[in-house]
């Protein structure tokens, strides 16, 4: 596969991950490099058939502005600049780059002047997203102006004969018509790649370069039940078989019948030749959390009390060689390699390694996106109901239940939350919601229920709508499916006599309730 690939340099735009996306998409690997990482040197020694520039959310000109190598520009590579990228292109080989008189922001009419090149599969007025203040003024040389709109002249320009292609607007966003098409263009036709970035090389590829670097050390993985930390397991079960030990600790707040489940794939009987230790650790956790109604004291609980059950079982085990995660690209990129870094401040099962013996870590899954791990997933068999399991956070139920957590309200919201689940799936609506959930407020109502009066819990449902979780909106479920839902949970969950729908966006609500 040496060289079929795509380096994607990043100036700090805030679609970069977008472009990886829409590259692999057309079957061909791409990675993505800061770009005081990239000089002519690095890519030689990357050795791609392509290369993008990312937008920015700088001045080419202005001082200490993002810049790049001008030997990149002489290595023979087709060059896709986007956004700041083309105008950085355009400033780097000689052309001119000024403020613009009037900004363009959001969707933009571009008149598409020359069709033969990327631009093939454009409408003559094509919609595209914009969003820049500058704008270039004057080409180099050499290249021919291939769209513009009332307000930039080179909307979109390239050369030919050097390989290089600018766009103005982000052909990255879906608001961008046939934008997805002038990216493939780019890299199927002008850098001539390869379609062949698909899961089933992947995976024989990983598994063998696993074997190889364990050798017969010994692996250890914290096994959430989660998509990411599945297929690692799955994948280095493959490789390594009982030279790994995944332990899943059941903290009693996890779905209805998830530790089964976990434990039926994974566990002695199941489909994979490892090492599986389940802790049943629920009491622990519910004595813990008695009395603690305080949000962030109950994540603090549950996470410190997962370590301490973590170290318990590993000094069992004892020293291992490696211990295995399942980090995923996204969370490399968030992490800072991008100048667009967004931090989450994610609470997950964090701390691991400081507690365990280990020699090095193994991501398997440092280059996947999500959507690439499922289908490794289904690559390697995991079941269809674990691969495109929707997130789940690591103090599961506990930042549910709103209050005081116990085993009782632990049953009510795993029950409601089956049903939800289910009237959702049987709906059709499973694929088009990107996260929902039951949570219990710490509110009880009276009701009437069969002519006596009650005096019960209150169930929230929650379902939004988001693409980065960052912000989100609330789902537009259809009423009849809500009212399904609502008749289902009273009659069928003992102790709940009520239902809301939340409509709450993020901002200002988050998608989880603590
Ligand atoms: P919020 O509530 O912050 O949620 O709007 C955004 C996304 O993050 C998930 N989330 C978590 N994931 N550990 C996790 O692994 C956590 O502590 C945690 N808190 C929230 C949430 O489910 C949503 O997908």
């Amino acid at each position: 596969m040496a060289g079929n690939r795509i380096l994607i340099v990043d100036f700090g735009g805030q679609y970069n991950q977008l472009i990886a996306r829409r590259v692999r998409e057309c079957g061909v690997y791409s990675e993505i490099r800061n770009f005081d990482d990239v000089d002519a040197a690095v890519v030689k020694d990357f050795d791609p058939k392509g290369i993008i520039f990312t937008g920015g959310p700088q001045s080419a000109y202005g001082e200490g502005a993002p810049s790049i190598d001008d030997g990149i520009f002489g290595l023979g590579i087709p060059i896709l600049g986007i956004c700041y990228g083309a105008q950085l292109m355009a400033y780097r080989l000689g052309g001119s780059i000024e403020s613009a008189p009037t900004s363009e922001y959001g969707r933009t009419e571009v008149t598409v002047d020359g069709k033969d090149g990327i631009l093939a599969s454009a409408d003559d007025i094509n919609t595209c997203w914009m969003s820049h203040t500058d704008y270039i003024s004057e080409p180099p040389a050499g290249f021919t102006v291939t769209a513009h709109t009332d307000d930039c002249p080179v909307a979109a320009m390239e050369d030919r004969t050097r390989g290089f292609y600018a766009v103005q607007f982000h052909p990255e966003v879906n608001h961008t018509r046939h934008g997805a098409e002038f990216i493939r263009s780019f890299v199927l036709d002008v850098c001539g790649c390869d379609p062949d970035w698909q899961m089933d090389s992947f995976a024989e590829t990983a598994i063998k370069e696993a074997r190889e670097k364990v050798g017969d050390g010994k692996v250890l993985l914290a096994l959430s039940g989660g998509v990411d930390s599945s297929v690692v397991a799955a994948l280095l079960a493959k490789a390594i078989g009982p030279q790994l030990t995944c332990v899943f600790v059941d903290h009693g707040l996890l779905r209805k019948n998830e530790a089964q489940e976990v434990a039926s794939i994974f566990g002695s009987g199941g489909q994979f030749d490892l090492n599986f230790i389940k802790v049943d650790a629920a009491e622990r956790f519910y004595e813990k959390l008695a009395g603690v109604t305080e949000p962030e004291q109950k994540r603090k609980i549950i996470g410190e009390e997962f370590i301490r059950v973590f170290e318990e079982v590993s000094k069992q085990i004892g020293s291992v060689d490696y211990l295995a995660q399942g980090t995923i690209y996204p969370d490399i990129i968030e992490s800072g390699l991008g100048k667009s870094a967004v931090i989450k401040s994610h609470h997950n099962v964090g701390g691991l390694p400081d507690y365990v013996d280990f020699r090095e870590i193994i991501e398997p899954l440092r280059m996947l996106f999500k959507d690439e791990v499922r289908q490794l997933g289904r690559e390697l068999g995991l079941p269809e109901a674990l691969v495109s399991r929707q997130p789940f956070p690591g103090p599961g139920l506990g930042i549910r239940i709103i209050g005081e957590v116990t085993a009782e309200k632990v049953r009510i919201v795993q029950d409601a939350d089956a049903i939800y689940r289910e009237e959702i799936a049987n709906a059709g609506l499973a694929g088009s919601i990107s996260q929902y959930y039951a949570a219990l407020t710490n509110m009880q109502t009276v009701g009437v229920m069969g002519d006596f009066r009650t005096y019960d819990h209150a169930v929230a449902l929650r379902a939004v709508i988001t693409s980065d979780f960052m912000t989100a909106e609330a789902a537009n479920i259809p009423w009849d499916v809500l009212q399904r839902v609502m008749t289902r949970i009273v009659n069928e969950v003992d102790h709940v006599n009520r239902v809301f729908y939340d409509l709450t966006s993020k901002p200002p609500g988050t998608v989880e309730f603590e």
